[in-house]
């Protein structure tokens, strides 16, 4: 991404990996996400005209979208004049929530160019709201929520016009997490999108499934406020198998999963939209000799540690 200018607003949006609950929390089942240290800062330099620089690596669809959905907050907040621009260290497109981590980011400095103060959580949320429906058509909000909290929470959307219901989760014990990412993968609406259309098609199976993935999150939320990683963890295992039955995992996606348990992970599960390939999170006591395995082998993939808080 771009190199950094020298700006007078920054603000940071960090990545996310869910651990319990992707496209089920579409319909109305619990997710429970924790945001990464990684993610994308923007950066706000005053200007005459209220302009955002796309970073050149981003092109084609996304890159309209990315403009349409920054024209449209600009227009939200009255055009303030700021240029802004981006850096990111987040893998980009792999379902690590990095569309929501520019949303919260540009939102954040949209609205502190706007207001000259800093601005609340939910004015952030808010705005990276109508950003991530340009990027996704329907998000479930889990993204973005978790990016402008900045901690693990619990979410559940309710019927549409009503407020998400979101919980921080006071995590017992510190999660230390091992994200590999297993090849490209198509993008977040399109798999979004097909599932919708099988569930549409059978609805009373899919539904039952997703209503599994939402128990099986709730039961993975107590045990991470228990400190229960082992819990945890097979709950993370059984998660990845509801999802392969959603028709939402690959062979890239499994033989990943397969190799992070093999490698010692309490368990391991495709993160984020899925699909053909992108992110895979196992959850380690240790994930040391895991990474240096992954790195030997030239996978790209990274350490992230959720730290405890109650
Ligand atoms: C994408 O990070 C998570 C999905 O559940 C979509 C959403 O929640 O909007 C696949």
């Amino acid at each position: 991404m771009r190199a950094r200018p020298s700006g007078f607003l920054k603000a940071f949006g960090p990545g996310k990996v869910i651990l319990l609950g992707e496209h089920a929390v579409v319909y109305g089942s619990t997710a429970l996400a924790v945001p990464l240290r990684l993610g994308v800062t923007a950066f706000g330099t005053p200007s005459p005209k209220c302009s955002f620089d796309v970073p050149r690596a981003i092109s084609g669809d996304t890159r309209a979208r990315l403009l349409r959905a920054f024209q449209e907050a600009a227009d939200a907040v009255g055009r303030p004049s700021v240029r802004v621009s981006l850096q990111s260290t987040l893998p980009m497109s792999m379902g690590l929530g990095s569309s929501a981590a520019v949303a919260v980011a540009v939102a954040s400095v949209l609205l502190q160019a706007s207001s000259g103060r800093s601005p609340s959580t939910g004015r952030v949320r808010a705005l990276a709201g109508g950003m991530e429906v340009v990027f996704h058509g329907t998000p479930s909000g889990v993204d973005h929520a978790c990016s402008a909290l900045g901690l693990p929470i619990r979410f559940r959307r309710l019927a549409a016009g009503r407020t998400p219901l979101v919980r921080a989760v006071r995590l017992r014990r510190p999660l230390e997490l091992l994200v590999a990412i297993a090849g490209q993968r198509r993008a977040t609406r399109d798999t979004v999108s097909a599932l919708r259309q099988r569930q549409a098609r059978w609805p009373l199976r899919y539904r039952r499934l997703f209503q599994e993935v939402g128990r099986v999150a709730e039961e993975g939320v107590k045990a991470a406020e228990a400190g229960d990683l082992e819990a945890l963890g097979d709950a993370m295992n059984v998660n990845h198998g509801l999802l392969a039955a959603l028709g939402v995992s690959s062979p890239a996606l499994d033989g990943m999963a397969g190799f992070l348990r093999e490698a010692g992970a309490l368990g391991a599960k495709l993160t984020g939209a899925g699909g053909d390939g992108g992110a895979v999170v196992g959850l380690f006591p240790d994930a040391g000799p895991a990474h240096k395995r992954l790195l030997r082998a030239g996978v790209s993939c990274f350490v992230s540690r959720v730290e405890a808080s109650g």
